[in-house]
């Protein structure tokens, strides 16, 4: 594959995406043990602690150590892979959409006992929006599992993704003892050191002796198959998104994580040049130029320093430069910038294309905004989703309305909250995509801000971004909407409406006018 020459070209950028239990935390902890980043299993550990709804303490903890494990950087062989975490919540998912935004690939873990799950389902599919290559990791090979052609039919009639297997279990469950690879030929046995023995073939009667003779048999036969009827691996396929190879393992057992980590090298595409508004900025290019695509509060209630997490995008950011935020026109310098280890954080003293650095800022930096020491640039894409919670903040103490209305938009600004000021004057109201998000945005009030609030139903369940090509329809559509129109935290127009069904009603009496639930930050 061609790719870039110079730091850009050596970046592999991507998030694990999967459904709660599927093994991402075990998989992550390995191939950080892998590239020597930590050396203690365990040190993602704590995001495992499930914070149910109401357990602040656990949200809390786990909002920390997001902090350091939201980009983990680790290399092998001269690659530098940053793989970016994706919250584990699925109350999060607003977050988690937002970051694969600034990956070029992801890798898809799926349970091989259970297959295509819902929520590996949803990040698929935001994958796919954005032609993002994905790799399959099947894991926990090591238990009972459903039959590989059967999970492979899963993903390919479920995510209408092609599918091209690279490796073939050997057994399964307790008598699950490697993998073939099929291009390499090539057996990995599960309790050896990992390293790979080559054979002429499936056929090759060193097998014979790795296994029991049913489970040869059944690989042998399987293996036929495969190479017989099922797609081969075609780059550009997977390039494109429309094809997947897959890879068997057990995470757990340290098993295939190898495996993964050569296909990242090998396949995954390095910085992919980023569409902004006007032309498309190569990685390659020498001017600096990055986009914030999360923020994350410190954990210090005194302090309202808040750390911006920016993708690079080009040139080479420099530990001391001035940055301008293309937003305000204002220079940005990049005194501190950090890059995140597990466990650690350190300041950066050089970043390329493809690295994630994270400036602490005291709320100068916004979700969606472009740093660059060149041209003017608007990178496009970070979404925004419709809310699908909306609540009014109610407030014991009403002399502290304006102190809640600055918290309030600090929190949008931040990515807690969506807030829709309404046109017609009345207070605005508070839109979340998933409930946890309430909650944590009631503990961070209090905590942060000294504001006891409780939330009531709005008068409205369902928001969307309005636009039309026809300005005077719009207007009318405005005016003849006036109490039920609002604007988010840029000013863009939002549409409310008491339910999907009375949207719809609406929306079809006014062909003109476009309604989105996903915006695009600019
Ligand atoms: P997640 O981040 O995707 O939610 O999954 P996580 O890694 O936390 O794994 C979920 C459970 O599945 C854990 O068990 C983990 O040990 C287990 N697991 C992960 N990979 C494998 C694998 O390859 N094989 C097997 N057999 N199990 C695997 P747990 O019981 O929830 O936790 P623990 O008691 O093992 O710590």
């Amino acid at each position: 594959m061609e790719r870039p020459a110079g730091p850009a070209g050596r970046r592999r950028t991507f998030a694990i995406i999967s459904h709660p239990d599927a093994g991402k935390t075990t998989l992550t902890e390995k191939l950080l043990l892998f590239g020597g980043a930590i050396q203690l299993a365990g040190a993602v550990r704590g995001k495992r602690d499930r914070a149910t709804r109401s357990d602040w303490m656990n949200i809390e903890r786990e909002r920390g150590i997001s902090v350091v494990t939201s980009v983990m950087t680790f290399e092998v062989d001269g690659t530098v892979f940053n793989l970016l975490d994706t919250p584990g919540h699925e109350d999060f998912s607003e977050d988690t959409y937002r970051t694969l935004t600034a990956v070029d690939s992801a890798v898809m873990v799926i349970d091989a006992a259970k297959g295509i799950e819902a929520r590996t389902r949803k990040l698929f599919e935001v994958c796919r929006l954005r032609d993002i290559p994905i790799l399959t990791f099947i894991n926990k090979m090591d238990r009972e599992s459903r039959e590989p052609f059967e999970l492979l039919d899963e993903i390919e009639k479920t995510l209408a993704l092609d599918t091209a297997a690279m490796t073939w279990p050997i057994g399964r469950g307790r008598d699950f003892v490697g993998t073939y690879d099929i291009a390499r030929r090539q057996v990995r046995l599960i309790d050896s050191s990992g390293e790979a023995v080559k054979v002429s073939g499936p056929d090759d009667p060193a097998i014979d002796g790795m296994a029991k003779p049913g489970a040869v048999a059944a690989f042998r036969e399987e293996i036929e198959l495969v190479e017989g009827v099922a797609k081969p691996f075609e780059l550009d396929g997977f390039l494109e998104g429309h094809l997947t190879p897959v890879y068997f393992g057990s995470a757990l057992r340290n098993f295939g994580v190898r495996d993964l980590i050569d296909a990242l090298d090998a396949f995954a595409p390095s910085p992919r040049p980023q569409a902004a508004e006007g032309r498309t900025v190569e990685p390659t290019e020498d001017k600096m130029s990055g986009f914030v695509f999360k923020i994350q509060a410190n954990m210090d209630p005194n302090h309202r320093d808040r750390i911006a997490f920016l993708r690079v995008c080009s040139g080479r950011l420099e530990r001391g430069m001035k940055a301008k935020l293309v937003r305000t026109g204002k220079p940005i310098p990049l005194n501190a910038p950090q890059f995140f280890f597990a466990q650690d954080r350190h300041i950066a003293d050089e970043a390329f294309a493809g690295d994630v650095v994270g400036i602490p800022n005291h709320g100068t930096l916004r979700i969606g905004d472009t740093l660059t020491d060149g041209e003017d640039l608007v990178f496009r894409g970070v979404p925004s989703f419709a809310p699908e919670i909306l609540r009014r903040v109610r407030l014991g103490d009403a002399m502290k309305a304006k102190k809640l209305k600055e918290a309030l938009q600090q929190m949008a600004e931040e990515g807690v909250v969506q807030i829709f000021t309404p046109h017609d004057g009345s207070p605005a109201l508070v839109g979340v995509v998933g409930a946890l998000q309430l909650d944590v945005l009631k503990e961070r009030l209090k905590a942060e801000y000294g504001l006891p609030v409780d939330f009531e139903p709005a008068r409205f369940t369902v928001a969307r971004w309005v636009t039309s090509d026809d300005p005077v329809k719009f207007e009318e559509f405005v005016e003849r909407h006036r109490s039920q129109m609002a604007s988010d935290l840029d000013g863009a127009p939002v549409f409310l409406a008491p339910s999907a069904f009375e949207l719809r009603y609406d929306l079809d009496r006014w062909p003109q006018i476009t309604a989105s639930d996903i915006k695009d930050y600019q």
